[in-house]
């Protein structure tokens, strides 16, 4: 057996673990996909779902890691042969997207340059859409946009560097330094926001319960489908993570930390982007609900809409908000890659630094391709495709060929109970035996039908 790598402090993993699942899901998925999804009545479905499928899901994918005590692949492979290809497909869906969240990073470095004297000027959408990205210029590959690059190989030297350092002296190291950091610049920005004026507006707009929407079914696929993508759960990231914890690690309760963790996180990013857009529409004379955005329009283009309304210090205030972007989404880069690196040095037995070399190098030179003019189009696709089937079925294979077919659930129990304090019971199986295949399922079933209708 080599020796494998460890991280130094159990602090180390839980901080890498929440660097992971703390992202842009969390500031701009969140606040939109709540608010839509019944406001403050989505705070139920959302629950449920965390403690029936996100929290049970994480411990067991912790388990497994620290288990068989290797990257996802060889881990699913050693409960059963015939199931390391499960791990494949996440390495895989990992690898797509770090290919374009490394891109939609380089985006957040620019903007951070930008907000000082709002140099996005006064049209924020027509200013990110035409001369940012240049989408309108999109020839079948429009040549690089220079603005985009530049900060793409930043991105790329940085995550590489960390990667190449190893778990311990890279990994954990920059999470320390990340994680802290966001989290007091996000205070800051939270608190900035709410006091301008017009944020009770956006507040009240954001937990307004819509009880109807409870019955709704779809209400309850966004609501599993947010705890999934937060949590990092079925992209081969937590099994990895976990493989390099020592043999005395409390599994379960660490579940429960990263859990609650980025849960706090998204509903501060709730309240923060939500007094924003209430500040937003008072000054714009609308409605929030005129404003409310999500996902990239949300931090590209309503956002430098904010910051040029504000009344005063609007540039440290739009550079925190993209420096926050920015450190959120690199401690995720950092992990998706990481499956690969770990998969593909295992598999074909070569170091580490080969393997970051072999497997980020690839995924730097694809992520190019979205740096294009117009790229933002190929982006737009892969996301929605790796959205909608990639990471479902990626949970989908993992929970049926664990509980159904390996019948694993007990031993994983029994593990997890050998080392952890909280010790898990038969809800613990249910959970993953039964509750979250059949929500995947549906899941699967509803995103297929929306195909075809
Ligand atoms: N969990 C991250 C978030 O909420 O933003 C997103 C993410 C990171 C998803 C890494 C998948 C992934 F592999
Ligand atoms: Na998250």
């Amino acid at each position: 057996m080599e020796n494998r790598s460890q991280w130094g402090t159990r602090l180390g993993f839980l901080l890498a673990a929440m660097g992971s699942a703390i992202g842009l899901g969390n500031i701009w998925r969140f606040p939109a996909t709540a608010y839509e999804n019944g406001g403050g009545a989505f705070f139920i479905p959302y629950l449920f779902a965390l403690l029936t499928a996100g929290i049970p899901f994480l411990i067991m994918e912790y388990t497994i890691g620290h288990k068989y005590r290797s990257s996802a692949p060889r881990s699913l492979g050693r409960i059963s042969k015939g199931f390391e290809w499960v791990g494949w497909w996440q390495v895989l869906v990992s690898f797509v997207i770090s290919t374009y969240y490394a891109v939609i990073i380089a985006w957040a470095i620019m903007y951070a340059y930008f907000s000082f004297g709002q140099q996005w000027g006064d049209d924020t959408t027509g200013f990110y859409v035409g001369e940012f990205l240049q989408v309108a210029d999109a020839g079948v590959l429009g040549g690089l946009v220079p603005m985009i690059a530049i900060p793409l190989v930043v991105v790329w030297l940085v995550v590489l560097g960390i990667l190449f350092k190893g778990v311990k002296k890279g990994i954990e190291v920059a999470n320390k330094i990340f994680i802290p950091l966001l989290a007091v610049l996000f205070v800051i920005i939270v608190i900035r926001a709410l006091t301008l004026p017009g944020a009770v507006d956006g507040l009240n707009a954001f937990f307004e319960p819509n009880w109807d929407q409870i019955w709704n079914g779809s209400v309850w696929v966004a609501a599993y489908g947010q705890i999934f993508f937060s949590l990092s759960i079925a992209f081969a990231i937590m099994i990895t993570y976990s493989s390099y914890l020592p043999k005395k690690s409390d599994i379960t309760n660490n579940a429960f930390i990263t859990g609650f963790a980025n849960s706090s996180f998204e509903l501060l990013a709730g309240i923060g982007v939500f007094a924003a857009l209430g500040f937003m529409a008072q000054a714009s004379g609308q409605g929030v609900t005129d404003v409310v955005q999500g996902g990239v329009m949300l931090a590209f283009s309503v956002f430098p809409e904010i910051v040029n309304q504000m009344p005063f210090m609007s540039d440290i205030f739009g550079f925190l908000f993209f420096a926050s972007l920015t450190l959120a989404g690199l401690s995720s880069l950092i992990s998706i890659s990481e499956t690969y690196v770990a998969g593909v040095s295992e598999k074909f037995n070569i170091s580490r630094t080969k393997s970051v070399l072999l497997g980020g190098g690839l995924a730097a030179i694809i992520s190019f391709l979205y740096a294009t003019k117009g790229g933002l189009n190929y982006l737009d696709t892969v996301d929605y495709f790796i959205n909608n089937y990639g990471v479902a079925l990626a949970g989908l294979f993992e929970v049926v060929a664990i509980a159904w077919f390996a019948r694993e659930l007990k031993g994983l129990q029994s593990h997890a109970n050998s080392v952890s304090d909280i010790k898990l019971g038969t809800w613990w199986r249910i959970c993953l035996g039964f509750i979250t295949p059949v929500v995947l399922g549906y899941m699967m079933l509803q995103n297929l039908k929306n195909e075809i209708v």
